[in-house]
């Protein structure tokens, strides 16, 4: 069984995929991460974001690897583990640049379906429901107002232990150009898909999101 979840950052994605993962026994498959590696990669190699083909061959020097240790999810590229390092300020605000790049994007489509292709999957991101995994039994389109995001992203970065000297309004900023940038790009915007269902989680609770969504996948599941 394939579930994919998207919508903008900060949503809920991650937190309610690893927890449906966790208690149906799928594998998760956090998207977003490998387009912060890339970042982290071009930022290591110290290339232009837009630098596509240096990029390219960066990333296929380096490698990434998206590893589950004690059921944590772990990011490692070129023997380094870097899962603190892709939720850098630095790395937000170049993500969506280097997300935008074509070539980057068929790279990381063609390895997530792969990795879809072995076992039953819950996959977040921006475009698996319209792009990754069209075919996907089951489709979530995740939103959530900006403030409630931006307030989100400073607990989860504080509990992270990531410091971070942005206030609230500028968190808010930040998510709300990245928004813009990753549904506006040319190649794969954020966008929902036609068959996919809106959740609006401004107003629930995590428990709350994850019901819902295990409601769809057992729906689902009873017509197999
Ligand atoms: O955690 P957050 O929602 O902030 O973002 P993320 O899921 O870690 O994704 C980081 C960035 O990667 C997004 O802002 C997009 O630019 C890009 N991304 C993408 O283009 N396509 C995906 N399937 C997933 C992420
Ligand atoms: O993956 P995405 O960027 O969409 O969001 P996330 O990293 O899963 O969620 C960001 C933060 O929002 C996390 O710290 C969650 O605990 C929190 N959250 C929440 O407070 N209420 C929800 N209904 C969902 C997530």
């Amino acid at each position: 069984m394939q579930v994919a979840i998207d919508g903008p950052a900060s949503a809920g994605k991650s937190t309610v995929a690893k927890i449906i993962a966790k208690k149906l026994s799928f594998v998760y498959i956090d998207t977003g991460a490998m387009y912060r590696a890339c970042t982290v990669i071009a930022r290591n190699h110290k290339l232009d974001y837009g630098d596509e083909e240096n990029i390219l061959k960066a990333i296929d020097k380096d490698g990434i690897e998206l590893k589950s240790e004690n059921g944590e999810q772990k990011v490692y590229s070129a023997g380094e583990d870097i899962s603190l390092e892709i939720r850098t300020p630095e790395i937000s605000a170049n993500v969506s640049q280097v997300s935008a790049l074509p070539k980057v994007r068929e790279k990381m489509t063609s390895l997530q379906r792969q990795m879809a292709g072995k076992t039953n999957v819950i996959m977040d991101g921006r475009d698996i429901g319209t792009t990754v995994l069209p075919d996907a039994d089951v489709k979530i389109f995740l939103v959530a107002s900006a403030r409630s995001r931006a307030e989100r992203r400073l607990l989860d970065l504080k509990q992270r232990g990531i410091k971070s000297d942005q206030t609230v309004d500028q968190i808010e900023a930040d998510i709300a150009a990245r928004d813009y940038k990753d549904s506006h790009r040319k190649v794969s915007p954020l966008k929902k898909a036609v068959d996919a269902t809106e959740v609006d989680t401004t107003e629930m609770s995590i428990d709350q999101v994850v019901d819902c969504i295990l409601e769809k996948i057992q729906e689902k599941q009873k017509k197999f």
